[in-house]
C-alpha cells in the first residue's frame, strides 16, 4: 500500500495528486512500463492494456466515497452529491407513469432513440436556453441541430476531448479545476496547464501570459482548448466575472492561428444561484457559434440518477461528436429524455429548481456561518470562498499546512470523523508545483446540523496540526 492512501480504502493503489508532477506524455510517448520478456502463460494481467487504459488512474472520488461508506458516523463534506431529500421522486413517478401509461409514448420511451437525442427534448433545451439567457422565445430558432443530448455532461466532456485532442495536445484549465476532467485529459494523453484564478475566475492576463510563453516555446499549435467551469465552480465556488466572458472569447479567437482554440464552458451548476441573477453564459458572447462549446446537465438541478446532459456545439463539431457518441452508445436513454422533455414543458423543472435554490441557500449560509464562527479565533490564517451558488467552498490553510493525502490534517479529520477532498487533486502538474494547503468542502449532501458539526471537526483537526506552524 502506498503511504498516501486513505487507510480504509480497499481499492487498487493510485498515486496521490501530488504525484501528478510526473512529466506529461509528449506526442507518441507512453508512461507504460516496458513489457517483461515473454514467459509462461498466464502473464501479469496489465501487459495487454492499451496505453490509454494504462495511464488512466481510478477516479479520485471513489476512494473518498468508499471511506465514507466504511465509516458510519463520518460526516462527509467530500462527495459532490446532491441533497438526497431534494430528489424529485414524486414528479419523476408522475411523469414516468404518464409516459409509460400511454401505449404510443410508452413504446417510444422503451425503444432505441437517435444518437443526437430526441428532437422534442432538444427543442425544449433550446427554449430553456432562451429563458436562461433572458432572450425572446424564438431567438435561438434552429439551434436544436447543434444540440447533442448526452449521458450526463460527463459524456459530453469526454466526447469533446475525444473529438479534439491527440496525445501531447494542450488544454488550459483553471487552477484549481474539476478534477474529473483532468482524468479525461490523462486518458487522452493531453497536457493540462493551469491558469491562475482570482475572485473573478480565470485571470485573462495569466491566460494570455501562458499562451505567450507557449508560443515562445513553439508549442502554441498544441493548444486546443480552454476549459472553464464558469458558474459556481467545482471546486472553488467562484464564477467567471461577467466582464471577462466576452474578452475570453475574443482572446481565444485572437490566439487561434493554425487552428481554432475552442472554449469548453462547463455550466454544470448553472441555475443554482443564491444571490442575484447569473450573467449571460460565455457561449452567449460567441454569436458566430464557432468558438464556445457549452456543456449543461440536469444532474445538479433535477436528478443525477437520470444522468442527462447536453452540449451546444459549433456546427463543424456536431458530426464528429455525434459519430463518436455513436461508437459509445448510439443514443442516451430514451425514457429519461422523454421524462425531462415533459418536466421542462410543463414548468415542473423550473419550480423544482426554485425550491432547490432556497434549500441550498440555507445550507450555504449554514456552512459559511460555521466557518466564520470556528475560524474566528485564528483570525485570517484560514480563508475560504463565499460562493454565490453551487455547492462548494474552497478552503485555504497557511502555506506549509498539508491538507493533502499524505498530510496530517486528513488523518486527523478521519480520526475526528469528517472528510473533505484535498485541493491538490484539482491542480494539474503544470506549471507546478501543486499546492497542498487547499481543501474542497461540499455543502450539497450533509444536512445543516451535520454541516455545522463537520466544520467544527475540521476546525479542531486543523487546530491540532497548525500549532507548529503558528
Ligand atoms: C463541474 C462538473 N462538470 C461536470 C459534471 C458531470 O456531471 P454529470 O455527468 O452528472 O452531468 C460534474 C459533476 O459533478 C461537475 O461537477
Amino acid at each position: 500500500m502506498r503511504p498516501n492512501r486513505l487507510e480504509t480504502d480497499p481499492s487498487p493503489a493510485r498515486p496521490a495528486a501530488e504525484d501528478r508532477s510526473r512529466p506529461a506524455p509528449g506526442p507518441g510517448s507512453s508512461t507504460r512500463t516496458p513489457s517483461p520478456r515473454p514467459g509462461p502463460l498466464p502473464m501479469a494481467g496489465n501487459s495487454a492494456l492499451s496505453a490509454a487504459a494504462d495511464r488512466t488512474e481510478p477516479p479520485v472520488i471513489s476512494e473518498f466515497m468508499q471511506t465514507a461508506l466504511a465509516n458510519p458516523g463520518l460526516i462527509s463534506l467530500a462527495a459532490g452529491f446532491v441533497d438526497q431529500e431534494s430528489l424529485p421522486h414524486q414528479d419523476a413517478a408522475r411523469v414516468a407513469a404518464e409516459i409509460l401509461g400511454d401505449p404510443v409514448e410508452g413504446r417510444r420511451a422503451l425503444q432505441y432513440g437517435t444518437t443526437n437525442g430526441d428532437l422534442g427534448l432538444r427543442r425544449q433545451l433550446v427554449a430553456l436556453l432562451e429563458r436562461n439567457e433572458l432572450v425572446h422565445a424564438g431567438t435561438f430558432e434552429g439551434l436544436e441541430s447543434r444540440v447533442v443530448v448526452t449521458t450526463g455532461s460527463a459524456q459530453l466532456l469526454y466526447l469533446v476531448a475525444e473529438a479534439l485532442l491527440d496525445p501531447g495536445d494542450i488544454v488550459l484549465v483553471e487552477a484549481p479545476t474539476y478534477f474529473v476532467f483532468l482524468g479525461v485529459l490523462e486518458t487522452r494523453g493531453a497536457r493540462a496547464i493551469g491558469v491562475a484564478i482570482d475572485e473573478g475566475g480565470m485571470r485573462l492576463d495569466a491566460l494570455e501570459a501562458t499562451l505567450k510563453s507557449l508560443e515562445a516555446r513553439g508549442e502554441l499549435d498544441r493548444v486546443k482548448l480552454i476549459y472553464t467551469v464558469a458558474e459556481h465552480s467545482n471546486p472553488s465556488g467562484i464564477s467567471l466575472a461577467e466582464s471577462r466572458r466576452g474578452p475570453m472569447v475574443e482572446l481565444a479567437r485572437r490566439w487561434s492561428r493554425r487552428h481554432r482554440i475552442h472554449i469548453l464552458e462547463d455550466a454544470a451548476y448553472r441555475g443554482l444561484n443564491y444571490e442575484g441573477d447569473e450573467p449571460s453564459s460565455v457561449w452567449r458572447h460567441d454569436p458566430e457559434g464557432e468558438t464556445v462549446i457549452l456543456a449543461r446537465t440536469f444532474s445538479k438541478t433535477f436528478s443525477p440518477g437520470m444522468k442527462l446532459g447536453f452540449g451546444v456545439l459549433p456546427a463543424d463539431l456536431v458530426r464528429p461528436v455525434v459519430s463518436l457518441k455513436g461508437n459509445h452508445d448510439f443514443g442516451t436513454t430514451n425514457l429519461t429524455q422523454l421524462i425531462l422533455a415533459r418536466v421542462l414543458a410543463d414548468g415542473t423543472y423550473e419550480r423544482h429548481v426554485e425550491g432547490l435554490r432556497a434549500m441550498y441557500r440555507r445550507k450555504r449560509d449554514a456552512i459559511l456561518g460555521a466557518l466564520a464562527g470556528e475560524f474566528a479565533p485564528i483570525d485570517g490564517a484560514v480563508t475560504w470562498t463565499r460562493p454565490r451558488g453551487g455547492m462548494f467552498v474552497w478552503l485555504a490553510a497557511p502555506v506549509g499546512v498539508d491538507l493533502g493525502t499524505r498530510g496530517a490534517v486528513l488523518a486527523r479529520c478521519l480520526e475526528r470523523g469528517v472528510l473533505y477532498i484535498p485541493g491538490s487533486f484539482s491542480f494539474p502538474a503544470e506549471p507546478g508545483p501543486v499546492p497542498t494547503n487547499y481543501a474542497r468542502i461540499c455543502f450539497g449532501v450533509a444536512g445543516e446540523s451535520d454541516l455545522i458539526e463537520g466544520v467544527g471537526r475540521l476546525a479542531a483537526a486543523l487546530a491540532d496540526c497548525m500549532d507548529p506552524v503558528a
